[in-house]
């Protein structure tokens, strides 16, 4: 089905029913769009086309207001592709119970245990779980609790990061692989059952090609997954560090990230294959419960 454009620079669904039909707002940024008027526990065959299509061209979506329970959050994840179980929580758990599919984005603590990851600290810039041979493609983070200031999400886009490259840096890049370390995850916490080490080179992780091209935009995208104990094969550290920062300050360039201040009913979809997100640090005597679903693939 198409999507036009309107005369205001908005696109409407036109496959939408009335009842949920909706228009995708682009943020203003390089990367995001809102789409508005959809119920997330109803979308049908056609609507689910029409978002994705949003969401292929914008890597990340936001929809808000929405009233899921965490059934709606499986049933809307399922969509985009099998799910993923959650990531191990820093204090060993895995997912709320009977759910394994959820990870839980938390700083609430609950007699005396925790009942996610992350705290309320800074979330560095990341995608999710590259630590493994087949990260999720996509990741939805659905917001439950809230505190009054902080904890916004940002995100960048990889494929922007990529075009952003001169000729020549985008040929020095071809064929070379990262190692995307397992010892941290983008709170700092050090990940259950790895050894604690700063030197990338024996640091626990997996490699990954520095460029990948998306399977369904067919564009190019840079794979950076996380900073610390990032590795480039075949330099020296130095040069590992001096190429990775060069890509980094592109890639997380403030003059092409869009911040997202979170409300009570929020769902953010992202495509982990061509965008990066962070999380900024809150007060931590106020509460955050999100819960995230990782959308299975490979590519
Ligand atoms: C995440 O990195 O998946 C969590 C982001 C957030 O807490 O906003």
């Amino acid at each position: 089905m198409a999507l036009s454009l309107s005369s205001i620079g908005m696109v409407l669904m036109d496959s939408m029913s009335s009842e949920t039909q909706g228009r995708v707002v682009p943020t203003g940024r390089s990367i995001g769009a809102e789409i508005r008027g959809v119920d997330l526990r109803a979308l049908g065959p056609d609507e689910v086309h029409a978002v994705r299509a949003a969401w292929q061209e914008h890597q990340v979506l936001l929809f808000r207001e929405q009233s899921l329970t965490l059934e709606d959050l499986l049933a809307f994840s399922r969509h985009f592709g099998d799910l993923d179980l959650a990531p191990i929580q820093e204090n060993g758990r895995r997912f709320v119970e009977g759910h394994p599919e959820i990870y839980v984005v938390s700083n609430v603590v609950e007699n005396g245990v925790a009942i996610g990851s992350l705290g309320s600290g800074e979330a560095v810039w990341h995608s999710d779980m590259t630590y493994v041979d087949n990260p999720p493609i996509a990741s939805a983070l659905y917001a439950v609790e809230i505190p009054p200031s902080g904890g916004d999400t940002s995100f960048c886009s990889m494929y922007g990061a990529w075009d952003r490259l001169s000729i020549d840096v985008r040929r020095q890049l071809d064929g070379l692989r990262l190692k995307h370390d397992a010892t941290y995850n983008s709170g700092g916490y050090v990940r259950q059952g790895v050894v604690e080490t700063d030197d990338p080179r024996t640091a626990a992780g997996v490699w990954h090609p520095l460029v990948r091209v998306h399977p369904e935009s067919g564009r190019s995208a840079l794979f950076l997954g996380r900073r610390r104990n990032a590795y480039v094969d075949g330099f020296t550290p130095q040069e590992s560090d001096a190429l990775l920062d060069m890509l980094w300050a592109v890639a997380t360039d403030p003059a092409h990230v869009w911040q997202h201040r979170w409300n009570e009913g929020d769902l953010v979809l992202w495509d982990n294959r061509c965008t990066m997100h962070r999380r900024e640090s809150f007060e931590a005597s106020s509460r955050r419960v999100m819960y995230r679903t990782q959308i299975k693939g490979r590519i």
